[in-house]
């Protein structure tokens, strides 16, 4: 092989890598902007709350923002999504939530300020996988016959309803996190701040 076909090659091979990160361009550019600061603000910055901007949402879409470093999805979810929820009481580990895996002003197994947006923290419990989106019900999943739709974790196999419940004899121990987050307004959330009294 010539010195200029290897260059070729290479160039190839960096503008394929350039498209693959194409969608993390924005964590990329905050990172110099981060270390420009001292480091007193580096530090808020980074545990800063985030805004995202639900109102291109449609109902069964899902969102990701970043907040601290962790994915946060955000669930806008259908009628059909929330009446499995009542089905896969009986079969989450913990229908209540009663472990601490959000604050205290989310309760009922929606898991959720308002039902139809789910915001959770996209990290499984167990060893710290990002799960996938099977929300298609049954056996389209590829999951089971009578899977209800959710997430699975393709680690270990823990899987999780549309509350991020997480099914009972799985290895994951808990639900998803929810992290503390309030409206601002109907088509925005801050994610990362209880909402002041
Ligand atoms: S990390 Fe999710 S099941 Fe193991």
């Amino acid at each position: 092989m010539s010195s200029d076909e290897t260059i070729d090659g290479a160039r190839r091979n960096l503008v394929l890598a350039s498209a693959a990160v194409g969608g993390v361009a924005t964590v990329a550019t905050a990172v110099p902007f981060l270390a420009s600061m001292a480091p007193s603000e580096r530090a808020k910055a980074a545990g800063a709350p985030v805004e995202a901007d639900i109102s291109k949402l449609a109902p069964g879409e899902m969102m990701r923002v970043e907040w601290r470093g962790k994915p946060v999805w955000i669930l806008r979810r259908t009628q059909e999504m929330l009446d499995t929820l009542k089905k896969a009481d009986p079969l989450v580990a913990d229908p209540d939530s009663k472990r601490p895996m959000q604050p205290d002003y989310i309760k009922g197994d929606a898991r959720a300020i308002k039902p139809e947006y789910l915001v959770v923290v996209g990290i499984c419990t167990h060893l710290g996988c990002s799960p996938s989106e099977k929300f298609a019900e049954g056996a389209a999943s590829g999951i089971s016959d009578d899977w209800l739709g959710g997430f699975l974790c393709p680690c270990h196999g823990s899987t999780f309803d549309f509350s991020g419940r997480v099914y009972k004899n799985k290895p994951a121990p808990d639900n998803l996190e929810v992290p503390p987050y309030y409206y601002l307004s109907d088509t925005r959330i801050l994610i990362g701040e209880d909402q002041k009294a």
